[in-house]
């Protein structure tokens, strides 16, 4: 692994850290999710010893393309592609067993060895009424639906803050199981009959299948803070792969068209059980345009032939749910915010491609609320939903760009264009995705061992790194 001394502390006292020589690295979605982390997460996993999943669950799904394969990961790390790479579901996560087992069997399938997998003791588990009061309660909302993926992740949250949850450690011990579920499977019945009208289910039947869960992923449990502890003391590269996006942040998101973990770089910290002392870098995933699934407000929306474009030539349908995503013009506000909210060092732009076509381009540069221009992002979600984006058209370079490897093979407005969102967000491109699959790249700076935060212009103003 390449040496890298990023804390460069000139007080003795920090001698801990001083050439540290190892690069421990966030990677979070910097829009609503589906930025395109899975392809990136795969591609610096190729100099991660450890790849950690921090938060969420099943909703994710994160694609990676290898040699024409594609693989939609839910819950187990993108760096799973590589054997010689500690996976880690780390202590924040939700698991269903069921799905998990599942994406196991499928990797296996495919010759995917996973050996290398670890689950954290300390991750709580997905039950069946959790799926079921996700569906009904979202049935229940009518209007004020979210759009859940309806994989039980928020109720299984709840249970978690309400300290009523099941952790995988519970899982491990059958008599503390069956205990515990018994208590909780007559408590959730109460719910599930007297709120939603479900009928009731049977704790033996649950705890039955629950055990066999228990039993297949066993030799995957593991103290996941102290192996993440003991890889940071071991100078191991670690990579923690967010979920979701900065806008379904429980607390910094579009509340409460959210999702119930914390994908925001600090989440990574909390849920894989790290001090903010170890990360190195935390480098921001992007789409070149927007993407939203689920409901709540989304400014830049397009919901005429432009979307249907950028829709289609994305592919934009839920890896998870395979529902069609929204889609619309970048957002430089929610750019800028997601480099505060998460103190993005740099940023990866994918999906570049899929404007390829278009003769012109918007982004919208700042919002108007009651004739009032507005250059960062309102944390009143009322406010949020009365924005009107203000749009900057840029031309379209109509030019087929997938198979461009370096910047300069960029047709001029594609660069143009790109130095633009560099210089709205105030954040350097490290990497342009020009397409699904590895090589359809061009790394533009080493996002981990390249110099760190904003590249400057003599001026001041931040600059695409490396043009
Ligand atoms: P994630 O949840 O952030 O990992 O993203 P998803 O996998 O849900 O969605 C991103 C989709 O875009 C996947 O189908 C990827 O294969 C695809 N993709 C990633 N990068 C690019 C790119 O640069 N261009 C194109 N056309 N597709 C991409
Ligand atoms: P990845 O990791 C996009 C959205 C759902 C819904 C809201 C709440 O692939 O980027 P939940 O089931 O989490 O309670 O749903 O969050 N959502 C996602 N949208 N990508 C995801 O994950 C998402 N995970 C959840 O569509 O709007
Ligand atoms: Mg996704």
């Amino acid at each position: 692994m390449t040496a890298y001394t990023n804390k460069n502390h000139n007080n003795g006292l920090c001698k801990l850290y001083f050439n540290k020589p190892l690069a421990n690295v966030i990677v979070i979605g910097a829009q609503w999710g589906d930025e395109g982390k899975g392809k990136i997460t795969d591609l610096l996993s190729r100099s991660a010893d450890v790849v950690v999943r921090s938060q969420g669950g099943v909703n994710a799904g994160h694609t990676v393309v290898v040699a024409g394969q594609t693989f939609k990961l839910h819950l187990i790390p993108s760096g799973i592609l590589y054997p010689e790479t500690e996976c880690i579901v780390g202590s924040g996560t939700v698991i269903d067993p069921q799905v998990l087992i599942e994406e196991i069997e499928q990797l296996k399938a495919l010759n995917v060895s996973v050996d290398n997998l670890f689950i954290s003791q300390t991750a709580h588990v997905t039950m069946p009424y959790h799926r079921s009061i996700d569906m009904a309660s979202e049935e229940r909302r009518g209007d004020y639906k979210i759009g859940t993926t309806g994989r039980g992740i928020g109720p299984t949250y709840a249970d978690k803050s309400e300290r009523t949850g099941i952790r995988v450690l519970d899982l491990m011990d059958s008599d503390l199981l069956k205990e515990k579920l018994e208590w909780t499977i007559n408590y959730k019945n109460v719910i599930l009959d007297k709120l939603y009208n479900l009928p009731p289910l049977d704790p033996a039947v649950v705890i039955t299948e629950y055990l066999a869960y228990a039993d297949y992923l066993r030799p995957h449990v593991v103290d996941s803070s102290l192996q993440i502890y003991q890889a940071v003391q071991a100078k191991k590269n670690i990579l923690f792969e967010g979920a979701q996006g900065t806008l379904l942040d429980l607390d910094h998101g579009t509340y409460p068209y959210v999702t119930s973990s914390n994908p925001i770089a600090g989440g990574s910290c909390v849920g894989a059980g790290v001090g903010p002392t170890i990360i190195d870098r935390v480098i921001g995933v992007a789409k070149a345009y927007t993407t939203r699934v689920g409901e709540g407000p989304f400014p830049t929306e397009l919901s005429e032939e432009v979307g249907e474009i950028l829709g289609d030539r994305g592919a934009e349908f839920g890896t998870t749910t395979g529902r069609r995503r929204r889609c619309g013009w970048f957002d430089a506000v929610i750019g800028r915010y997601a480099v505060r909210i998460n103190g993005l060092d740099c940023v990866a732009v994918t999906k570049l491609d899929v404007l390829d076509t278009l003769e012109e381009i918007k982004v919208c540069v700042a919002y108007e609320v009651d004739g009032e221009t507005r250059h960062h992002f309102p944390s009143n979600a009322v406010d949020f939903a009365s924005c009107k984006p203000v749009y900057k058209t840029l031309p379209g370079w109509q030019q087929d760009t997938t198979n461009c490897q370096k910047l300069e093979d960029l047709p001029a407005k594609a660069l143009s264009y790109l130095k633009f969102l560099a210089e709205l967000m105030e954040v350097p491109i490290a990497i342009v995705s020009l397409g699904p699959s590895r090589d359809q790249t061009i790394i533009v700076e080493d996002p981990i061992h390249g110099p760190k935060r904003a590249l400057l212009d003599a001026d001041g103003t931040p600059v695409v790194a490396g043009s």
